[in-house]
């Protein structure tokens, strides 16, 4: 039976989060520069978003460029931003006519001004869209959000709308970049790395990790489709006993 056949569909994954690793390794094994790699990375960007659009998956969010990747040579981080803004402008009628939502998270600010513009354009753009939200995240970290939502936490207490006493875990969710988005449950790295790297520290909490050994740009429909499926023989208990979780399931 085909991978994607052995999905069931009643049980998708809301979210995937997805760290997108190995773009220089496989350059490097091609024998090219590292941009290659972040060139080819872009077909696979397609590959995943096709194949969560037409499963049903809501929710998809990339690691595209961390707050740490500012740190690169200047060249492959200039390599990267034009490669950024040649995508999303490639993109958007595509985006348009599969009914995708552009969305980013991140120190957007401290992209480049035309990359800003035009990636708030996009999302102005296809902000009515609603078969599948597909987030970049961009110059982006997991402390970032973080430290970003304190401090939004305090102003808002310095301006009396909120109570220190009145905090709670909801306050900090509805401050994050991902506020509007439920936590995904599953994150998929690719490049045999095993660490989560700064991506969304939070929100990841209770998510399953699968990791996998191709580079990003060997990515296909197929790895997605397994990474869905070992996702589905997983049992989630969410700090309860495997006992509970069973009954629970006979009780539906
Ligand atoms: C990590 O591989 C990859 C990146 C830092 C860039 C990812 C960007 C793309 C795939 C382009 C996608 C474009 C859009 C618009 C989303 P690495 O460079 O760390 O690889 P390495 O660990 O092998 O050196």
């Amino acid at each position: 039976m085909e991978l994607k056949q052995q999905i069931d569909l009643e049980r998708l994954p809301k979210h995937i989060a997805v760290i997108m690793d190995g773009n220089g390794r496989w350059a490097k094994e091609h024998g090219k520069q590292r941009i290659f790699g972040h060139q080819s990375g872009v077909n696979s960007v397609r590959e995943v978003t096709e194949a969560c659009a037409e499963l049903g998956v809501k929710y998809l969010t990339l690691y595209a460029f961390s707050t740490e990747n500012w740190n690169r040579p200047a060249m492959e981080v200039a390599g990267l931003m034009t490669l950024f803004a040649k995508t999303i402008m490639d993109e958007v009628k595509t985006f348009q006519k599969n009914n995708i939502r552009l969305n980013a998270i991140g120190d957007l600010k401290s992209l480049p001004k035309s990359n800003y513009d035009l990636l708030m354009k996009a999302m102005e753009d296809t902000k009515s869209n609603d078969r599948l939200i597909l987030t970049l995240a961009l110059s982006y970290s997991g402390r970032w959000d973080i430290a970003n939502a304190m401090k939004n936490i305090a102003f808002a207490v310095q301006n009396n709308e909120i109570k220190p006493e009145d905090i709670s875990q909801d306050t900090v969710n509805a401050y994050l970049s991902t506020a509007k988005m439920p936590d995904p449950e599953l994150l998929i790295r690719t490049s045999g790395e095993e660490r989560i790297s700064n991506f969304l520290l939070w929100q990841l909490a209770y998510s399953e990790f699968y990791f996998m050994p191709k580079y990003w740009p060997d990515f296909k429909k197929d790895d997605l489709y397994e990474a869905i499926i070992n996702y589905q023989h997983r049992e989630r208990r969410f700090g309860k006993t495997s006992e509970q979780i069973v009954n629970k399931k006979e009780d539906e």
